[in-house]
Order: structure tokens, then C-alpha cells, then sequence
């Protein structure tokens, strides 16, 4: 008796344990995870990022494929690292990972997150993108910037005249030049900057802001990952964050206040640059329905588009150099279309460029190898979702490594190897449309300025090219040029080059 009343206990246990199991098996479904190495307690997975983290996640897909679950600290990351994945991501589900992960740099460098780059996804982010798309990239405006460009071209092409026949540090001429572009687009600069010892600031103290911003946006600060170090700050990072906002913000305050001043002392006020457009804008009661621009808006945008337009352009136009350099027949064969298409009198001018197809190769092949931002800023899923049958958590953070796309094997054949003449004959897609090739991303994310920042390569190198002969200082040959990565926000090559530019066209053009 005692026996079967204890068996039919037992069994009570057990039907009553099968669904409780149930009941909880129901709540948590099993999820389908991408594949990716086993987290440690604590710091997750951040072990197996290196130096230069685009190649460690090229590295792990080899291993685990085109999309990796990992863990940095304590949150979901997920990396993308082949087209099919990166199309996915960017363009079938790009509603659900168009937002940004939230991180110091955005709070403490952005305003918080009054900009347009780390502002996460909603009303906000798509007014300041409304408002770049509209007044300050559409065609209309993007010509009123080219009289600028052609002035710096000019500029920039006599600077290398003054200085040629002796070894030139070829990037910083490069940054000079797209720092005084964009510089003077978006605030007028050249009112601000002058050589005399009075003027408000120096152009190289902009340049040294823009330098810190690059380097603090694009390290990898450990507070952001795992929340409870972040109160001790042990990199550093958060103070030096606070320090760069608050100079970086003083001079954006007297840039703005100069701005509003010239404005309220003219009658019929025209706008003369991105400033005055925006601070219009900040008036203006029907930008302002819903979401409200405020003078943080206006520093945040103007720190995005001073960031977004000085060193990424830089950089393409050095690895295009440093690639060349390498590979003297491209020069030859790049000089003899400019021959051809331009002629010996003049400059290449923005007509010319649909007329020079090989210059267009050799851009888009140093964009594929040696892409100035390597991994998209990261994206941050606000949904579950699921990609290619696996699981991706809403709060996951999303790295596209497209310096893994533009070395797929089965897109790109020796995918290693610099040669423009991949794309010679071809239709080239570099805005978006080629999974393989995304220098600029692809959907709503996608970088708004690409057509200045094209503008600015295209001057820089046809005139490079087409005005000087290149020569590498005595005893180094091409095969010493370095092609080793820098890692940063931007990636630049480690060890920049020094070359000798002798002048090749007439004296006067130079002057
Ligand atoms: C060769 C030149 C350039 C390259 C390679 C480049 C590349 C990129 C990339 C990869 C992104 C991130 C896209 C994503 O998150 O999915 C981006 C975003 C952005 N870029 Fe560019 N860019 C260039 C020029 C410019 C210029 C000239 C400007 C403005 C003057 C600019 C302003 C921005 C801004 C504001 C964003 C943030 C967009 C957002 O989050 O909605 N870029 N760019």
C-alpha cells in the first residue's frame, strides 16, 4: 500500500516536472544563434580582437562564416563579413539595424548625441538627415561648394610646386588640402585661420582637434562594453572626451556666434556656407515640427561634417599613392589617359572626369583593398530578427567589416592583388548597389557626403598624377614601400611616404 502510494507520488513529480519543463520551454525557445568562439566570463570574446581589429574578424570568418555571434564584455555583437550577409543587414532588414549603439563618444563628443553620425534611429536622426540630403548635399548646393574646390586644387598643386625637388611628405599635403575644403564648405574658414599670430585660431590647431576626435571616436574604450569598469576610466578615454568637447565646443561657440553676428548685420542676408544654412534652419518653424534643432544640433552636425570630409578623402588618395608607387605601369598608363583626355595646357577639371574611366578604376580599386573606414560604424539591431535563419537579439550591436567584402574570394578573383584593370570595361557600383564594395555602406546609414568626398579624390589625384612626376627619395625602391595598416576610425598606412615631385606641365600653371 505504502509502495504504490509512493510510486503515485513519484509520478505526480514527474508528469508535474514534464510540464513546468513545458511551460518554461515554451517561454524561452531555443534560439538559432549565428556561429562564433565561446565567451569568457567578463570580457566575453574581447581577447580575440588585435591591433587591427578588421583583420582579427577577417581572421574568425574564415572560421565561423559570413555572420558571427560574439560578445564584447557584456553585449551581443554580431559581425558581418561576406555580401549575401552584408545585404541582409544593409538592405532586406536595414529598418532594423539602422539605429547605433549607444557609447561614450556619442554622449561626450557628439553632444550627446546631437549629431547626425551617433545619433540613434527615429525622429531626430532622420530630420538631420532630411536636412543634409536637402540643404547641403543636393546637386544645387553641392555645386555652389565647387568654386571652393577649385581654388584649394589650385592652391594645394602650387604648395607641392614650391616644394618640389626635395623629399615632400605626401599626407600631409593631402590633409591640408581636404582640410581646408571641407573647412571652408561647411564654416568659412578662412576667416578664422590665418598665418598671422593674431588670427582666432591655426588651421593645424583643427587639425590637431580633428586628429584627437578621430582617435577617441575610433578606440575602443572598455567602459563602453563593460558598464561596471566604465565609472574608473581606466584608459583615459572619458577625460580626454570631456577635455576635446569643451575645446573643440568653445571654438564651434565662437564660429556660431560669428556667424549669427555677420547675420544680424546684414539686410538681405544670403547664406554663404553650411553654418548660415543651418542656423537658418534652427529659425525656421517648419524644420522644427516635432523634433527641435538646437544649437548642440548645430555643433554635432558641423563636428560630423568636418570629421566626415577631412581625413576619409585624405586617406583614399595616400593608399591610392602608397598602391602606385608600388605599381609603376598604372602611373604610366593613368598619365597617358590624362595626356589624352586633358592635354598638356591645363588641369583636369570635373568635366573631364567621365572622360577618365582608368583614374575611376584606380579609385574604386583602392577603395576595394584599402577602405578608409574599414568597419561600418557600428550598427545596433531594435529588433529580433532573423538573418539568414539565425537569431539576431533586438540590443545586438552590428559590425560590417568591409575590408573582408572587398577581399571575398568568390566575388573578387586574386582579391590581394591591386588591379584597376578589374574594372576596366565595367559599370562601376561604389555607392551602395555592390554588396562587395561598400567603402561608403549601403542604405539608410550610407554616408551622406560621398559625392564631395569623390569630388575632392578626383581632384586630388588626376592633378597629382597628371602635374608631377613621382619619385621615390634616393636608395628606396618601390618594393619598400609600406602597405601596413595604421588602425583608426580612418586607416591610414603606418609608415607615410616621402616623394620627390618634379613638376611636368607648363611653369605658369603652377603660380
Ligand atoms: C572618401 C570619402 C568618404 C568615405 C570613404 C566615407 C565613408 C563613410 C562610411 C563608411 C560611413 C558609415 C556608413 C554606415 O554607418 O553604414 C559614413 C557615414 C557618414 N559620412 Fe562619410 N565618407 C566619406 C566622405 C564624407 C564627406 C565628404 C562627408 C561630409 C562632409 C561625410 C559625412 C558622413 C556622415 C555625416 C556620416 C554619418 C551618416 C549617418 O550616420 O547617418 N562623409 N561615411
Amino acid at each position: 500500500m505504502e509502495n504504490s502510494q509512493a510510486l503515485v507520488a513519484s509520478l505526480c513529480v514527474i508528469a508535474l516536472a514534464f510540464i513546468i519543463s513545458k511551460i518554461f520551454s515554451k517561454k524561452q525557445p531555443t534560439r538559432n544563434l549565428p556561429p562564433g568562439p565561446k565567451p569568457w566570463p567578463i570580457i566575453g570574446n574581447l581577447n580575440l580582437l588585435g591591433s587591427v581589429p578588421h583583420e582579427s574578424l577577417h581572421i574568425l570568418s574564415q572560421k565561423y562564416g559570413g555572420l558571427i555571434q560574439l560578445k564584447f564584455g557584456n553585449f551581443p555583437v554580431v559581425a558581418v563579413s561576406s555580401p549575401k550577409m552584408a545585404e541582409l543587414v544593409l538592405k532586406t532588414h536595414d529598418d532594423v539595424f539602422a539605429s547605433r549603439p549607444a557609447t561614450a563618444a556619442g554622449k561626450y563628443l557628439s553632444y550627446n548625441y546631437s549629431d547626425m553620425t551617433w545619433s540613434p534611429y527615429g525622429s531626430y536622426w532622420r530630420l538631420t538627415r532630411k536636412i543634409c540630403n536637402n540643404e547641403i548635399f543636393s546637386a544645387k548646393k553641392m555645386e555652389s561648394f565647387d568654386s571652393v574646390r577649385v581654388e584649394e586644387t589650385k592652391m594645394f598643386l602650387s604648395r607641392l610646386h614650391s616644394v618640389s625637388r626635395k623629399p615632400v611628405m605626401i599626407k600631409d599635403h593631402l590633409s591640408h588640402y581636404s582640410l581646408s575644403c571641407t573647412s571652408r564648405i561647411v564654416m568659412s574658414s578662412n576667416k578664422y585661420f590665418s598665418s598671422s599670430d593674431n588670427s582666432v585660431f591655426k588651421l593645424e590647431e583643427l587639425q590637431n582637434l580633428l586628429e584627437e576626435s578621430f582617435l577617441l571616436h575610433g578606440a575602443f574604450n572598455i567602459g563602453d562594453w563593460v558598464p561596471w569598469l566604465s565609472r574608473f576610466d581606466v584608459q583615459g578615454y572619458v577625460k580626454r572626451m570631456k577635455a576635446l568637447a569643451d575645446k573643440f565646443g568653445r571654438f564651434l561657440e565662437h564660429v556660431i556666434d560669428d556667424h549669427i553676428a555677420s547675420r544680424a548685420a546684414q539686410k538681405d542676408f544670403v547664406p554663404k556656407d553650411v553654418t548660415d544654412v543651418l542656423l537658418g534652419l534652427l529659425e525656421d518653424p517648419s524644420t522644427n515640427v516635432g523634433v527641435k534643432l538646437t544649437k548642440n544640433s548645430v555643433k554635432g552636425m558641423l563636428e560630423d561634417l568636418l570629421t566626415g570630409g577631412t581625413d576619409t578623402s585624405a586617406a583614399l588618395v595616400e593608399w591610392a599613392v602608397h598602391e602606385l608607387v608600388k605599381n609603376p605601369y598604372i602611373i604610366n598608363k593613368a598619365k597617358e589617359e590624362l595626356n589624352r583626355v586633358v592635354g598638356r595646357n591645363r588641369w583636369a577639371e570635373d568635366n573631364d572626369f567621365p572622360k577618365l574611366s582608368y583614374l575611376e578604376a584606380i579609385i574604386a580599386e583602392t577603395l576595394r583593398l584599402h577602405p578608409p573606414g574599414t568597419i561600418l560604424a557600428p550598427h545596433y539591431a531594435m529588433e529580433d530578427c532573423n538573418v539568414a535563419g539565425y537569431d539576431v537579439a533586438k540590443g545586438t550591436s552590428v559590425l560590417v567589416n568591409i575590408w573582408s567584402l572587398g577581399r571575398d574570394p568568390n566575388s573578387w578573383d586574386e582579391p590581394e592583388k591591386f588591379s584597376p584593370e578589374r574594372f576596366e570595361g565595367k559599370e562601376i557600383d561604389i555607392s551602395g548597389g555592390n554588396f562587395a564594395l561598400l567603402p561608403f555602406g549601403s542604405g539608410r546609414r550610407k554616408c551622406p557626403g560621398y559625392k564631395l568626398g569623390l569630388k575632392f579624390t578626383r581632384s586630388m589625384l588626376a592633378n597629382l598624377l597628371h602635374g608631377f612626376d613621382w619619385k621615390l627619395p634616393d636608395g628606396m625602391k618601390p618594393e619598400d614601400v609600406c602597405l601596413e595598416e595604421q588602425y583608426g576610425l580612418i586607416v591610414h598606412p603606418k609608415v607615410p611616404l616621402a616623394l620627390i615631385m618634379e613638376p611636368t606641365l607648363p611653369t605658369h600653371l603652377y603660380i
